[in-house]
């Protein structure tokens, strides 16, 4: 399994397949322990790396996780068999904001972890299938320290996308119906709950 995971991470280098930062991952698997979350559904699984991870994290923890493109999808899934999470981790190939899931359905924990400028969109579908006793929690939310300086930004893809990022903080700060706090863990974490 480690020798996976340290291979998983080449790949991730050596194609340009961004992955979670360790900190990060090591903060939501703590999570995970400590809050015996059972059910995940992560949004964006790129080849495995953070839904194999978080599977191992204990012994009943179960993963859903969703990729929309085919070579990470098709990589996602040869990397779960290799490991031997292929009974924990259900791949999903899809556009998480195509998926109809089960309406029965419901999590401990949503990981949001897909393209940065519809992060508002992923939560507000998503919201609808955590527990109420669930967490959300994003990655990237300092964006590589650009979030909070986009007018600094020359106009373009890159201000833009800041921009979303920026909106999605805002949108998280003034949620009538979710707390967040915001974790400078690595790339920028947040942690969201229904409000009591
Ligand atoms: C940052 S990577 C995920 C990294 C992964 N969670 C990890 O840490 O190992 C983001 C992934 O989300 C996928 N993605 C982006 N938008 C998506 C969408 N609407 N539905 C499904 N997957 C999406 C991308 O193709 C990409 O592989």
């Amino acid at each position: 399994m480690k020798e996976n995971i340290i291979e998983m991470e080449k790949y991730a280098i050596e194609h340009n397949v961004p992955i979670i930062e360790k900190k990060s991952i090591a903060f939501i698997m703590r999570y995970i322990k400590e809050h015996n979350v059972l059910n995940i559904l992560e949004i964006g699984s790129a080849i495995g790396y953070s839904a194999i991870l978080m599977a191992s994290s204990t012994k009943d923890v179960m993963v859903t996780t969703i990729e929309r493109d085919e070579t990470r999808y098709m990589e996602c899934l040869k990397n779960v068999k290799k490991c031997g999470m292929d009974k924990k981790i259900n791949v999903v190939f899809q556009d998480a904001l195509e998926l109809n899931l089960s309406d029965e359905l419901r999590y401990d924990l949503i990981f949001i972890d897909a393209a940065k400028g519809q992060y508002i969109k992923f939560f507000e579908k998503y919201k609808n299938f955590l527990n109420p006793s669930g967490v959300i929690i994003t990655d990237n939310l300092k964006f590589h320290g650009y979030v909070g300086e986009s007018a600094k930004l020359d106009k373009g893809n890159l201000k833009s996308l800041v921009e979303k990022i920026e909106s999605y903080v805002d949108f998280l700060k003034n949620n009538n119906e979710f707390d967040t706090v915001f974790k400078d863990i690595g790339d920028g974490l947040s942690i969201s709950t229904w409000k009591q």
